[in-house]
């Protein structure tokens, strides 16, 4: 019996990790796991219940029980839940995606989103994005991306998305907060932001949604 095929993609903020992951999922039917939305998640709850960001046991419980679940919503999209929640819009805001950085940098909330992350979708073919899927969630998977773009373009993209959605956006303000984002999920000891040795280094700064979508769809056909 063949085994089901796993595809880890992973890389900084902004490189396009989601926009080629929903794409790739929907051409090459897979299913999509968007682990940053794991630590969102953790990150958000924290926040709502004033647990501070050093509070490691707090933040590993939180992690533990969270009731977090995708589910897919009347439009065929997956959506995140958190209890009875859609959190799915929450989770992108600015502070969220700070404090999910600081908390993913303490190995007992890694250890305990370990196993939901490798059980997921257990024995369908799936594309997973994040920071340490090659690296450390699934070390087997049968393919790697590492996907990257300068950190000019990735803020222009966040501040681009931010007017499409009608938000206020400071493009130096951007390029800060992700330099040193980047830099704690690149620097930190446990499951720090790097390419696996067998990674293929898909660098995305000029390239549309549609060629980056292109090119790691033709990836994975030449494993399939
Ligand atoms: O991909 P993202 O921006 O949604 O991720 C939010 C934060 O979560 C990111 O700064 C680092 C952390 N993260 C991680 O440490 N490991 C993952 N597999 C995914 C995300």
């Amino acid at each position: 019996m063949k085994s089901r095929l796993v595809v880890a993609l992973d890389g900084p903020a902004g490189a396009g990790k989601g926009t080629v992951c929903r794409g790739v999922a929907a051409r090459c039917g897979l299913l999509y796991l968007d682990t940053g939305a794991i630590y969102r998640a953790v990150a958000l709850s924290s926040l709502e219940h004033g647990v501070e960001k050093d509070n490691v046991e707090a933040l590993a419980e939180i992690a533990r029980t969270m009731p977090f679940e995708f589910r897919l919503d009347g439009n065929g999209a997956w959506k995140a839940w958190l209890g009875e929640r859609d959190v799915s819009q929450s989770l992108r805001e600015e502070d969220v995606g700070q404090r999910a950085s600081q908390v993913s940098a303490l190995q007992p909330v890694r250890a305990a989103l370990l196993e939901f992350q490798r059980g997921y979708g257990a024995g369908v073919d799936v594309v997973l994005d994040g920071r340490d899927v090659g690296t450390v969630v699934f070390p087997d998977a049968d393919l790697k991306i590492f996907l990257t773009a300068s950190l000019e373009e990735r803020a222009n993209r966040r501040v681009r998305e931010l007017h499409q959605r009608g938000e206020p956006a400071n493009l130096t303000r951007i390029r800060e907060d992700m330099a040193q984002r980047d830099a704690r999920d690149a620097g930190r000891k446990h499951a720090p932001l790097l390419p696996a040795d067998d990674a293929i280094v898909v660098d995305t700064s000029s390239m549309t949604p549609e060629q980056a979508v292109d090119s790691v769809v033709q990836l994975v056909e030449e494993k399939r």
